[in-house]
């Protein structure tokens, strides 16, 4: 297998952009990592797209050969394929991008994600994002992903004590971060009585508790260690690619405390890149809704099972504590356009690990690690990425 890395990066900014179409979206973003890498159109072999549901959000199937036209590289005759996972979608064009390269079957490799949620009513969003869910057994009786991760805030608050208060100190967290992230939906700041103060979405989850609806596109190119130079100085190893499945029902899931995917996912990433949890400097971890940040820092072994609320609410997550987790401002202020989101995460872990962050920088990052999940946890991705 070839060493494989991560040489461009670009993103448009999330929020609800009406005036970009699906297109543009793909397009921008594309364009900023081609350029950021430093190489030409006619330089990559081979594109993989991840989306969610670009049939369900703006009526658009086969969006692969799309992007490869909006980028004007119909000429080439590259393989372009849409990856789907739901909202691990990124992740997972992400990781077959890398396996593409690790294998030697293509050079360099165009990752991108891309998603438009708003030009629908919140009404319809939700019910194009219930087919993630098990549509028989969960969404047809009414199940939401709010009230999917309501029963698993609950039950962690029933088993370790979790407070409401602690899954409020994740949005305030992260809203601090995404006030510092000019590509974030949302700059403002909020507090804890900010989000207790929110409208109920599913109990125990308040509006600020929750990721919103977002427009958004996010690329990465990848390409060979050993040419990468060849194109830029600005190099970050993949050190492991990682994914694992689970039921995509609630229900006939093992445990509610935990994303026995993504702990399995994590457990295989921390093995092949030769590292610890306690090793990775700096996170971006999947927090669709603050009580799925609680689980995915214990699930990731940064805490114990089940202390995760309380680390949080001590600010060992904060930019400057222990384990800086979602710099960004993660899927709740950065926003979630649910395919981009993985690839998204990419930029944010390659930006802090060129030392780019600016005001969010965290100090002496050399390994970061993404996390991103799929549905109620039926899909996981794991990246560790670090500098050589
Ligand atoms: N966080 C912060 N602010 C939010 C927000 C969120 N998640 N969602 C909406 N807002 C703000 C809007 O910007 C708007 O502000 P404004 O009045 O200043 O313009 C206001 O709240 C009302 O927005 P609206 O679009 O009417 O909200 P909504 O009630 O239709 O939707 C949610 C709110 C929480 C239901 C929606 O964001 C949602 O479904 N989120 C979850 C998405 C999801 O499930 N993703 C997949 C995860 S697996």
């Amino acid at each position: 297998m070839r060493e494989v890395a991560v040489i461009g990066i670009g993103m448009t900014k999330f929020g609800e952009l009406w005036d970009k179409s699906f297109r543009d979206l793909v397009a921008e973003a594309g364009v900023k990592a081609i350029m950021d890498a430093g190489i030409e159109g006619k330089d990559i072999d081979a594109m993989y797209i991840g989306g969610m549901s670009s049939g369900g959000f703006v009526e658009q199937e086969h969006v692969a050969p799309l992007a490869i036209e909006v980028a004007g590289l119909e000429d080439f005759h590259i393989p372009a394929t849409r990856v789907e996972g739901a909202c691990a979608s990124g992740g997972l064009a992400m990781r077959q991008g890398y396996i593409a390269v690790a294998s030697g079957i293509h050079d360099i490799v165009l990752v991108g994600g891309a998603e438009k949620m708003t030009d629908v009513v919140g009404t319809e969003a939700t019910n194009v994002l219930a087919s993630a869910a098990d549509r028989e057994w969960e969404a047809f009786f009414g199940m939401t992903f709010p009230g999917l991760y309501a029963l698993m805030a609950r039950y962690h608050m029933h088993k370790y004590g979790t407070t409401q208060e602690q899954l409020a100190s994740v949005a305030v967290k992260n809203h601090y971060n995404g006030s510092m992230n000019p590509n974030a939906q949302f700059n403002r700041k909020i507090s804890i009585e900010d989000v207790l103060a929110s409208p109920m979405v599913a109990d125990p989850l308040y509006l600020l508790d929750c990721s919103p609806i977002t427009d958004g596109a996010a690329a990465a190119i990848l390409a060979p260690l050993d040419i990468a130079k060849k194109y830029t100085d600005k190099i970050v190893k993949i050190l492991a690619s990682t994914q694992a499945s689970d039921t995509i029902s609630l229900h006939n899931r093992k445990r509610f405390d935990a994303l026995p995917a993504a702990i399995h996912a994590a457990r295989q990433a921390y093995k092949m890149a030769g590292v610890e949890p306690k090793d990775i400097d700096v996170a971006e971890v999947h927090d669709c809704f603050t009580i799925a940040e609680i689980m995915a820092i214990e699930d990731l072994g940064f805490f114990e099972k089940g202390k995760g609320g309380k680390a949080t609410e001590e600010g060992l997550t904060a930019i400057d504590g222990q384990i800086p987790i979602n710099t960004s401002g993660g899927l709740k202020a950065k926003g979630h356009p649910v395919g981009a989101t993985g690839v998204a995460q990419i930029n944010e872990i390659v930006m802090q690990l060129r030392g780019e962050a600016g005001k969010r920088q965290v100090k002496d990052a050399e390994i970061g690690l993404t996390h991103n999940v799929g549905g109620s946890g039926g899909t996981a991705v794991v990246h560790i990425l670090g500098v050589i």
